[in-house]
């Protein structure tokens, strides 16, 4: 089963995870991340760049979850713009090694398997950071997502679009479509981590680790992986029907277990 660990807030998390990669920045030739983009990863974001001084990061490959399709990739929403804001200025790693999916209309039809090429020609993923969804999704695998699928077109929910137009002046103007790595996609990372803050996640990471696992609940994908660690606040954790044992769990992890 997942390693669910419950901390007191959010840089706590980013501490924790930011740790665990500069771990793998230290230790891998050429180490490869899952980069997610929302609020949830940010903390972890932030946590690196204070420690990735006298760390060489040159050899650092990174490869985005998803991305609106159609929008230009100069908008400071796309997802382009996000990861090079928030993850390749910041930490200052090499443009040219980290990948978002291609959103463009013109080239979509074969934007996936290109994409799956060249994961798999970085040697796959070492470790991907998530978030979810209030639906449950990950990437931009809505419910009803196969577990099986690689990195396609989806239609966002109006949820998502709602959830996410707080980045838009207007709902109208977040995009219908994304091209999102799979469920299979992220399935095949070595090591997932999952992250959740707030109330208002705590029904779809119930759902997630807890519940059956179903297309209903993409995240709920994760069940079926054999390394995965979900990194919770108080709040995101509050419905977890085993909490007291993630907490005595974790209280009593042998001190030679990594995360
Ligand atoms: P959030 O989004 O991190 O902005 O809450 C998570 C997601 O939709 O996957």
């Amino acid at each position: 089963m997942a390693e669910v660990v419950i901390v007191e807030n959010r840089s706590v998390a980013g501490a924790l995870v930011a740790d665990e990669i500069v771990r793998l920045i230290d230790t891998i030739p050429e180490p490869v991340l899952g980069l997610a983009t929302g609020s949830t990863p940010l903390p972890v974001y932030e946590a690196l760049r204070e420690r990735l001084d006298g760390h060489d990061v040159s050899h650092l490959r990174g490869f985005a979850l998803d991305e609106y399709v159609g929008i230009d990739p100069a908008h400071p929403e796309s997802y382009r713009s996000v990861i090079t804001r928030e993850v390749i200025e910041p930490l200052g790693l090499d443009p040219e090694l980290v990948r978002v999916p291609n959103g463009a209309v013109e080239t979509i039809e074969h934007a996936g398997d290109d994409y799956e090429k060249a994961i798999a020609d970085a040697g796959g993923v070492d470790l991907q950071i998530l978030g979810i969804g209030t639906d449950g999704h990950i990437g931009f695998n809505e419910p009803g997502s196969s577990f099986a699928s690689s990195t396609r077109i989806k239609t966002l929910t109006q949820q998502t679009r709602e959830d996410n137009a707080r980045f838009f002046d207007s709902i109208h103007d977040v995009p219908q479509h994304c091209i999102t790595q799979g469920l299979g996609t992220i399935l095949r990372a070595r090591h997932l981590v999952l992250l959740a803050f707030g109330e208002g996640k705590a029904d779809a990471v119930a759902a997630a680790l807890e519940g059956p696992v179903s297309a209903m609940v993409p995240a709920s994908a994760v069940q079926l992986h054999a390394h995965v660690t979900v990194v919770l606040d108080e709040a995101a954790a509050s419905k977890l029907r085993l909490a007291d044992y993630y907490r005595y769990t974790y209280a009593n992890k042998p001190a030679w277990q990594g995360l």
